[in-house]
């Protein structure tokens, strides 16, 4: 990672190599903590956040799920966000604001420690999101179970929530696939390790509902939104692993995913096993509406 710009730390913009945590800080042993993932696009009109008040009322009502009192308003945040982002000099960037439980008391209550809360924001590259973006993604139907609401608070972006979604992850690169499909404990479809789904069936498009065990991503909120206003539906199902070996056309959505395809179940060709055409579309309009370009959508970026 190149280390440039700066970190916003509890109301103060520091050097990025000095941005550093006591190792006793509470979310380091515990996982008590909670962030947000956020792009900023480098448009024809100048540099702007995709989606940012939804993204920090999503870091709020993550914080609200796991009791932490945040000792910065709403609009601190989007503010400080905002400065990081020119703090940083950086047209197109990744910008992850985070809240924990920090230094102080050692031991599992984690409300006797401060929230502290940091927004970093490093160059953005494709990485490990590539796959699926230009060809197609080979996913494995995950051995990990995702974990539901009866054990942790799963509408959270909670660091707790990512063990499951890591090993997942692990796993499925262990095998020669690019991504992690998750089932829920009812064997139902729940969501990819970091990404929303979609399955087309029929030229239908479906999706799992959020009771299935899915975060409530703000991309598949977006592209819900696009497919409708361009005269589209989605349909919220349950869907089975069988909707997804027998679909025309699997795509994933996620803030670092955008929209990606998938071609390759386990060993199952999916549709013709190239990426498909309403995939490919819709990957158009996304990109249209991030970069400015669908003027329905402008509200969408906050200019920098
Ligand atoms: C588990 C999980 N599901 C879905 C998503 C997609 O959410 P969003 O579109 O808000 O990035 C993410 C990415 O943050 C995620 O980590």
């Amino acid at each position: 990672m190149k280390e440039v710009g700066k970190i916003w730390m509890n109301g103060k913009l520091v050097p990025f190599k000095d941005a550093k945590v006591h190792v006793l800080t509470h979310a380091l042993h515990y996982s008590t903590s909670i962030f947000e993932g956020i792009r900023c696009y480098d448009t024809p009109s100048g540099s702007a956040i995709f989606r940012l008040p939804e993204h920090v009322d999503r870091l709020f009502k993550s914080a609200k799920l796991y009791s932490m009192k945040m000792q910065f308003s709403k609009k601190i945040i989007s503010d400080a966000i905002v400065k990081t982002v020119q703090a940083g000099g950086l047209k197109e960037s990744y910008i992850r604001p985070l809240a924990y439980y920090g230094y102080g008391t050692m031991g599992l209550t984690p409300t006797t420690n401060k929230v502290d809360v940091s927004i970093s924001c490093w160059e953005w590259k494709m990485g490990e999101s590539k796959a699926g973006k230009f060809s197609g993604a080979k996913c494995k139907v995950s051995s990990w179970t995702k974990i539901d609401s009866r054990s942790q608070p799963m509408q959270a972006k909670a660091a707790s929530n990512y063990a499951n979604a890591a090993l997942a992850r692990m796993e499925a690169l262990e095998n020669g696939y690019d991504e992690a499909i998750m089932l829920n404990y009812h064997g139902k479809v729940a969501e990819g390790s970091a990404e929303n789904i979609f399955v087309i069936k029929d030229d239908i498009i479906q999706t799992p509902p959020l009771s299935a065990g899915g975060l409530e991503g703000i991309t598949r909120d977006s592209i819900i939104r696009i497919i409708e206003k361009n005269g589209g539906f989605v349909i919220e199902q349950d869907l089975d692993r069988d909707d997804l070996y027998n679909a025309d056309e699997i795509f994933m959505t996620g803030t670092a995913a955008e929209i990606k395809s998938v071609t390759q179940i386990d060993k199952v060709k999916i549709g013709s096993g190239k990426m498909g055409s309403i995939t490919k579309a819709l990957q158009k309009s996304f990109t249209d509406v991030v970069m400015g370009k669908d003027e329905r959508f402008l509200p969408w970026l906050t200019f920098i």
